[in-house]
């Protein structure tokens, strides 16, 4: 049985109200929920956490290495900042898929940076919230 960490960053914790027209309608409850049932489907768990503070996104990668088999991380604006996120995601073991639910590349310049991305397994951007599903089942689909 393979375990999945979902893990969003800073303002997330908005979705549905923040920018609908760029970030859709749904809560990260919402999102939270269906994939839940996604990872069920395909015999997974799913453990889910959000922060506003880089500092308490760092304590989350640092404490699941050894602990999951895979994390889905939409680092919101820290993407393009945080040299620390990227010092925490190569310092362990686990795969990191990054997501964006917005084409970041279509957006402002500032956006079309990750400081992630090269130590991440992989990355999918601007498919909405699909884009969780599609990293969960990259996860659970593997071997
Ligand atoms: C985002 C894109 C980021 O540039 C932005 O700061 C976010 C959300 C996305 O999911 O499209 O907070 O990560």
């Amino acid at each position: 049985m393979k375990k999945i960490l979902l893990l969003n960053g800073p303002n997330l914790n908005r979705l549905g109200k923040r920018e609908p027209d760029i970030y859709g309608i749904k809560t990260l409850e919402d999102i939270e929920q269906e994939l839940s049932q996604v990872v069920k489907t395909h015999h997974g768990t799913l453990q889910a956490y959000q922060s506003n503070h880089e500092g308490e996104l760092i304590d989350f990668i640092h404490q699941s290495d050894g602990e999951y088999d895979g994390i889905i991380f939409n680092p919101g604006a820290y993407t393009h900042t945080s040299i620390a996120l990227r010092d925490a995601i190569s310092s362990i073991a686990v795969p990191v898929i990054e997501v964006h639910i917005s084409n970041v590349h279509q957006r402002e310049s500032f956006r079309h940076t990750s400081l992630l991305a090269p130590v991440c397994q992989g990355q999918i951007v601007g498919l909405g919230i699909k884009g969780y599903e599609l990293a969960a089942l990259a996860f659970l689909q593997e071997d």
